[in-house]
């Protein structure tokens, strides 16, 4: 790593006294961190602040040289990684030295904003204060628009951050290493110049295991690099309701699909985590129930009945507690009418008692407060935390910028109203959580990780995660895939935008300000414009158009005269870059003036129509589904989606994504999942499992092992796929079944049971084999119980598209 002007190269001059192991014991000691020193920010005057319109490069000149490529040591990943019952005796022995203020430091987790100033420089009045006074356990990276750009740092920088905290932890109050945590919910977004990697939607929509591995592994690697040891990630929340606001950041609609994405991205982030300091604890979340919002808004109320949450809500959390997930996040509000930061049935009867989760649980931003500030289920502070210490398991409160919830629980423990029982359950399970992180023996980062931020490598690595989660919906006439000498018009903000394409959670929770705008991404991320002009070698013909909010801005007379010379035309659609409760919406229609220019250019030239849908939600068509000749979903695909997204329109490669979710035509379907009951109405624009290729690939009838199907017995189900096109195709085969009778509970239209990919070569074909288990077919009545019903079964392989094939078997129940 070259050093610049910029670097001043000062020996740490406090004095630390780390906590670190010696034969298993916890010891205080001298371990000092490899000091890394920062290019400082432009120095203003200590409460002098930056102003609104400072440039980012200002405010962390630190040069940015990653490597081309680089390796890590692999470990053995094969068995269970991940929180056990048992506590260490070490972790046992020092829970024993702590006063019960430090205890519940432990247990809070406060901002980083708390220790910055507005002049952009570490606050170290405010690390001397709350480590020495409160014993602070744990800080977030705080994703606020405005005081992130305060914050927005290199790896470099943010590493110089966290340890420059680490050392305030490490020697004053209890010493106890801190734990940082971070929103790196697709790529560390959130650190200057990390690979910006695409969003949940998309690494589903791959339907590759090991593209959701990978892309935890990068995340976790850019995020250790930034010193931080944990992130908040990934969702297991299911898309039930296509309105709300976050489901571009979970993995789709389906319980299997969404379970496997949730295990492998769990793996990618954990690795074995007990020993390797590349990787994070991940932290599974919303738990539970929180996509399912009744009116589509966030954090709104959610009322889903118990054997419906077992039968899909339940499953990806589980398959994230079997991957070893770490740590797992309560859901915002109520499921059920209960507060979920309150609910004894859920967090400790449902998570602790029957889903057997052992590791640590933390609440959502200020949750506990939210019990007397917005849901009127406490009457004050002190209430509210007493409310979720007594009823539930969990283990740190989110506190965020206030001291109510360390003073308040210190208070009920004082009084005996909350027994330090319960506080040392909470504490040994953070302390473990701590230990495994191996945080005793080295709580500060490894500078090493830094020059691997960036690297062409990982921006590789996700443009080969975009091209797998680009999904072609629709191509008549083979109008795709675009010729290189054609004249293509392209019309849309986001055709010419890095932001767009990255969404919210990068940068800060809803994107960069304003007064940034794609500045931030200069450097780190491409637009479709330049994925075009650097594939086709010549400009881009753009016209915006519309804004991101679908109003006009261009002539829209010019567009159509444009349109009627052009061999092509290329419409946009994209949304603001918005998450939670500002991003909610009332309607799935588009803005008519966006509308209304396609259906111009429709009807008064000849032009065939692309459209694609850079979008975090199915907005509805309407005629634009007829209008346009072919339709690509391109979801939030990440800082360098431009190449992959130019890749596909001039046919480099053939797409391989299907649909994760179900894409309605209007409003009244926003609830719609593929897996209704089976006399219920499915009519939407594009089904769960919609896509495919530019090769016409065929499957030839589907084989079973054995026509009964009976619990303890699996069968093998088989299908041949051939690629008759001249591409080669990765080609992505989904096996639902369907019941077609079952009693009292009518069967769904049908359930994905496995899913796989394969990569086929022009004129080849290969055999996917699926396991079928009867025990699949178990499912949750309104009583509660898990039974199995025996009866004819349809398997159909592929059953979002026009190739699908299908069998028949029976099912026993014995
Ligand atoms: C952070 O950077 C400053 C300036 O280079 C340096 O003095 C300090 O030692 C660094 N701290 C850590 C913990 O790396
Ligand atoms: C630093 O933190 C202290 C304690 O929280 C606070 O009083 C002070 O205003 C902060 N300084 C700046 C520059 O933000
Ligand atoms: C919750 O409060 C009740 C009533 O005071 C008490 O009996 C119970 O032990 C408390 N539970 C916990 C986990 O503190
Ligand atoms: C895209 O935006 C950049 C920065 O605003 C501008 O310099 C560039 O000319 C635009 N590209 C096109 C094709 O208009
Ligand atoms: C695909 O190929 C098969 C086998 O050659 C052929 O029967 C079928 O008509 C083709 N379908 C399309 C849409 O071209
Ligand atoms: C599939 O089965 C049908 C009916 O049994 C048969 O007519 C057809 O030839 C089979 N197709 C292939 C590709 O084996
Ligand atoms: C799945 O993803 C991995 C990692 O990017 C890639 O190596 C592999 O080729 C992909 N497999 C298929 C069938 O697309």
């Amino acid at each position: 790593m070259k050093l610049s002007l910029y670097h001043i190269l000062v020996s740490v001059s406090l004095v630390i006294e780390p906590i670190y192991k010696v034969n298993g014991e916890l010891k205080v000691g001298n371990k000092a961190p490899i000091p890394i020193p920062v290019a400082g920010p432009r120095k203003i005057g200590n409460t002098v602040c930056l102003p609104d319109n400072f440039l980012q490069a200002d405010l962390d000149p630190t040069p940015f040289n990653p490597v081309q490529s680089y390796s890590i040591e692999k470990f053995d990943e094969s068995k269970y990684i991940g929180p056990e019952d048992k506590i260490d005796e070490d972790v046992e022995a020092l829970l024993k030295t702590l006063t019960v203020e430090q205890k519940v430091g432990q247990m809070t987790q406060i901002t980083h904003t708390m220790f910055i100033g507005c002049d952009g420089t570490m606050n170290k009045t405010a690390m001397e204060y709350y480590f020495d006074k409160y014993s602070i356990g744990s800080v977030l990276h705080y994703a606020h628009p405005i005081k992130t750009r305060w914050s927005y740092w290199s790896a470099e920088r943010y590493a110089n951050f966290t340890n420059t905290l680490q050392e305030y932890a490490t020697s004053k109050g209890a010493k106890i290493p801190m734990i940082y945590g971070i929103d790196s919910v697709k790529g560390a977004a959130l650190i200057r110049g990390a690979v910006v990697l695409p969003t949940g939607f998309n690494i589903a929509a791959t339907f590759n295991r090991s593209i959701a591995y990978e892309w935890g592994r990068i995340t976790a690697k850019d995020t250790r690099a930034g010193g931080a040891q944990w992130a908040f990630g990934p969702l297991a929340d299911i898309n039930t309701q296509k309105q709300w606001a976050r489901n571009f950041e979970n993995f789709g609609e389906d319980p299997f699909h969404n379970g496997e994405m949730v295990h492998y991205s769990v793996k990618g982030y954990q690795g074995d985590y007990k020993k390797d300091r590349t990787r994070v604890a991940g932290c599974v979340k919303h738990f539970i129930g929180y996509s399912s919002t009744h009116n589509g808004k966030d954090q709104e109320p959610r009322y889903i009945p118990m054997n419906e949450l077992m039968e899909y809500h339940v499953p990806s959390f589980q398959r994230a507690f079997d991957a070893g997930v770490a740590s797992v996040m309560e859901a915002y509000a109520a499921t059920n009418g209960e507060d979920v930061v309150a609910s004894n049935m859920l967090l400790r009867k449902l998570l602790r008692e029957k889903m057997k989760f052992k590791g640590m649980m933390v609440t959502d931003y200020d949750e506990i407060n939210s019990q007397y500030l917005k849901h009127k289920t406490a009457k004050d502070a002190v209430d509210a935390a007493y409310i979720t210490l007594n009823q539930t398991s969990v283990d740190m409160s989110m506190v965020g910028e206030g001291k109510d919830f360390a003073d308040g629980v210190i208070d009920l423990v004082k009084k005996g109203k909350i027994s330090e029982s319960r506080i040392d359950e909470s504490v040994r399970r953070i302390l473990q959580f701590k230990k495994d992180l191996g945080m005793f023996e080295q709580p500060f980062s490894d500078p090493k990780l830094i020059e691997t931020v960036g690297s062409k490598q990982d921006i590789d690595a996700s443009r080969e995660f975009v091209r797998e989660s680009l999904v072609l919906l629709k191509n008549e006439n083979n109008i795709l895939p675009l010729k290189q000498d054609e004249n293509v018009l392209f019309i849309g903000a986001n055709v010419n935008s890095t932001s767009y394409l990255c969404g919210a959670w990068s940068f800060s929770a809803i994107g960069p300000t304003k007064i940034d705008g794609d500045t931030v991404y200069q450097g780190y991320g491409d637009t479709i414009a330049s994925g075009v002009e650097m594939l086709t070698k010549k400009p881009i013909n753009w016209i915006q158009g519309y804004d991101i909010y679908g109003n006009r801005v261009s002539d829209y007379d010019e567009i159509v005269r444009l349109a009627r010379k052009a061999d092509k035309v290329v419409f946009s659609f994209g949304e603001d870059t918005l998450t939670e409760v500002l991003a909610d919406i009332e309607t799935l229609n588009l803005n008519p003036e966006q509308y209304n220019i396609v259906e111009r250019v429709a009807k008064e030239t000849s032009t065939p129509i692309t459209l694609l849908l850079v979008q975090n939600r199915p907005y509805s068509l309407g005629k634009l589904s007829t209008y346009a000749d072919s339709i690509i979903n391109v979801g939030i695909p990440g800082a360098y989606a431009g190449l992959p997204i130019a890749e596909l329109l001039y046919g480099k490669f053939s797409p391989s994504a299907r649909m994760p979710f179900t894409y309605p035509k209007k409003d009244y379907q926003a609830a719609v999942k593929y897996y209704t009951p089976i006399w219920n109405e499915y009519k939407p624009e594009f089904a769960y499992g919609a896509g495919f290729g530019y090769n016409n690939v065929t499957y030839s009838n589907v084989t079973v092992s054995s026509n009964e199907l009976r619990p303890g017995k699996p069968i093998t189900v088989s299908v041949t796929a051939t690629n008759n096109g001249k591409m080669e195709q990765k080609e992505t085969a989904i096996m639902y079944t369907t019941q077609n009778i079952r009693h009292i509970h009518a069967p769904e239209r049908m359930r994905v049971r496995n899913f796989d990919k394969k990569i086929l070569a022009p004129g080849t074909s290969a055999t996917f084999e699926f396991k079928l288990t009867a025990e699949e077919f178990k499912f949750w009545t309104a009583e509660l119980n898990h039974i199995l019903e025996g009866g004819p079964v349809t398997i159909t392989i592929n059953a979002g598209n026009k190739n699908a094939v299908k069998t028949q078997i029976e099912l026993y129940k014995d």
